[in-house]
């Protein structure tokens, strides 16, 4: 049986590796096989990918450089990692997928969506996730805050104006996929941010079990 894919998306500081961190351990107390893995990232290949293209210092580039460079760190993240897993029956939780890619280089980067569309399904061989959470920060002064002093990454250093295209790219996909991707309110506490996740995964795995 293929296991279940999930992955987790939204801004720089909106939360995501908490609440991976309190997901994965409460389905581990299950008893469910949970592997977590996050982009770009996971491999050795992906590593470096992630050094250079997050390093502060590194070169410039065009979008459509960068969005090829996250694309060849998925493609290796899926056919050594994530792939594997599920076809050991793992329940796989990432930080980013591939909506990364759709919305920081093509909502905001200005990539055309359907080219974005087209790498994405070859980079993942049509691997889709099974959720989606957003987790949707309206207020860039808590993104700003939750940053804190540490310094800024190449792309959290861009402008207000690319995290907002960020922000509406990834509303704009919940909407046009509104089975797969949930959006949560970011700015909510911990703990309910994290019980509103935690009652869609039960029931889609409810769900799954009776299929
Ligand atoms: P993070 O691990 O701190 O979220 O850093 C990853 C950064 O890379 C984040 O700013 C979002 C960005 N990113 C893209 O621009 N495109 C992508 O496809 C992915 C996976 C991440």
């Amino acid at each position: 049986m293929r296991g279940i894919f999930i992955t987790f998306e939204g801004c720089d500081g909106s939360g995501k590796s908490t609440q991976i961190r309190r997901v994965s351990s409460a389905l581990r107390e299950r008893g469910v096989d949970v592997l977590t893995t996050r982009e770009p990232g996971g491999t050795p290949f992906g590593e470096l990918v992630r050094s250079l293209l997050l390093d502060p210092n590194g070169p410039e580039r065009t979008p459509l450089a960068e969005m090829l460079m996250y694309s060849a760190a998925r493609a290796e993240i899926v056919a050594r990692v994530i792939a594997p897993a599920l076809r050991e029956g793992k329940l796989v939780l990432s930080e980013r997928f591939y909506d990364s890619t759709t919305v920081y280089q093509g909502y905001a980067g200005g990539i055309p969506i359907p080219d974005i569309e087209t790498i994405n399904r070859i980079s993942t061989v049509g691997l889709t996730p099974d959720l989606t959470f957003v987790l949707d920060l309206k207020d860039p002064q808590v993104f700003h805050a939750r940053l804190g002093p540490k310094k800024k990454d190449k792309i959290e250093s861009r402008d207000e104006e690319y995290h907002r295209r960020v922000r509406e790219g990834y509303r704009d996909l919940a909407k046009r996929y509104p089975e797969r991707i949930h959006v949560v309110d970011a700015s909510l506490t911990e703990d309910e941010v994290f019980g509103a996740v935690m009652s869609v995964i039960l029931g889609f795995m409810d769900k799954a079990q009776k299929r």
